[in-house]
This record gives structure tokens, sequence and C-alpha cells, in this order.
């Protein structure tokens, strides 16, 4: 999906489904993330922050990084009501520029992959932002081929994750599904999962 058209949807994105939805990813990534120890999160793709701001009192300081930036004013509004100073909001696309100046010991992409046509480079220079025994967690959908648009990913198979995971270099890659949901991926039952690996 262009990025456009999430800035165009930026300012009615926040509507009760996707909420529900975004506290269930925040609820798995808490579980993925307890009793480990991390300084810094960069969550890619962020979009209002509806999942990140969930996590943001685990972190001494985050990024939310966004290619529109419709979405990044919206998460940035809410760092300001929030008093959120630890974080900052940052229009940027890291598939078509490589100058991105964040090294963070957790890297979150939810529901992002899905909108990126090549997922390999943008992995790679995502894997240069992560501190070396940093954590990179993937949520998406898994494939579904019932979907069928021109510029979405139907969902991930898993060794589509697998392999594009090594490619771009992570290693103790690991995959599960931890939600099935209704009319949650265009207008479609599906199941959500949650890929973590590391540097
Ligand atoms: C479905 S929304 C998910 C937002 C948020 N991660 C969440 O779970 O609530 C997808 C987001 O990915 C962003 N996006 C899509 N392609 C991107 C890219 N190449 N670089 C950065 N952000 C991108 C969109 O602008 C949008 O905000």
């Amino acid at each position: 999906m262009e990025e456009n058209v999430f800035n165009q949807m930026a300012k009615k994105y926040d509507t009760e489904n996707r909420k529900e939805l975004a506290n269930i990813i925040a609820d798995e990534i808490k579980k993925t993330l307890a009793g480990k120890q991390y300084h810094s999160i960069l969550d890619y793709g962020g979009g209002t922050g509806l999942v990140t701001f969930q996590l943001a009192d685990q972190f001494e300081k985050g990024w939310l990084v966004d290619s529109s930036q419709e979405m990044i004013q919206v998460a940035q509004s809410k760092i300001e009501q929030n008093q959120l100073k630890h974080f900052e909001a940052m229009a940027f696309n890291l598939a078509k520029d490589d100058r991105l100046d964040i090294k963070a010991d957790v890297i979150v992409l939810s529901l992002v992959l899905l909108h990126v046509p090549d997922i390999e480079p943008l992995l790679q220079r995502l894997n240069k932002r992560l501190n070396t025994g940093g954590l990179l967690i993937i949520v998406d959908f898994d494939k579904n081929e019932k979907i069928q648009h021109p510029k979405v990913h139907n969902g991930f198979t898993e060794a589509e994750v697998k392999d594009a995971l090594s490619y771009a270099g992570f290693r103790d890659i690991n995959k599960h599904t931890f939600h099935y949901g209704s009319n949650i991926f265009m207008k479609q039952d599906a199941s959500l999962f949650i890929a973590t690996s590391t540097k």
C-alpha cells in the first residue's frame, strides 16, 4: 500500500477495531519482552503509535519512525499529550533512503511488512539499526490465500519469514501464531504471527 494511503487515513486510523487489535499485539510483545532488559526501542512503521506507546514505559528511549508524515503528526500529538519525553516521532522511509541515524536494542514492525514490496532490503537496513545482542520483533499476518491485492502481501509463510530474516543477517529466528480473528485482514478472517530474531 502506498504511503499516501496512510496519509489520507491518519486522522481516522485509530478506530475501535484497530485499537482492539493493537492491544492484542502489544500484550503479545510484552510477553516476549518479559524478563529481558533492553534500553531502547525503534518502532518502524509505527503509525499512530497504537502499539508502541503501550510499551513506552519499558524503555529509556524510543523512536517511532514511519514513512507517512500524517501518521507521524498523529503520533507526535500523542507524545505531547502524554508527555512521553523520551520518545521521538520521525517521518522516514528506510526502504528509499539508508541514512537513518538510529540504533536501538529492540526493533518492532507491527503490520508493516505486508505493505513493503521488497522486504529483504528493508530488513537488511533494519539489521544495521539493531545493537548487537538486540531483538527484532515482527508481527504480521500468516499467509492467507483469500486475500489478493496488488500492493499488499497476503501474509507470509514461516519459510518466507525465516528465509528473509536469515538473508538479512538475523539469527535465532522463532515464529508462532498467537491470534485468530474475524474480519481482521481486508475483511477476512485471519491469524497473526509474531517472529523474533537476534543480531
Ligand atoms: C497497518 S499500519 C500499522 C501501524 C502500527 N505499526 C500499528 O501496528 O498500529 C502500517 C504502517 O506502516 C507504514 N509504512 C508502510 N510502508 C512503510 C515503509 N516503507 N517505511 C516506513 N513505514 C511504512 C505506514 O505508513 C503505516 O503507518
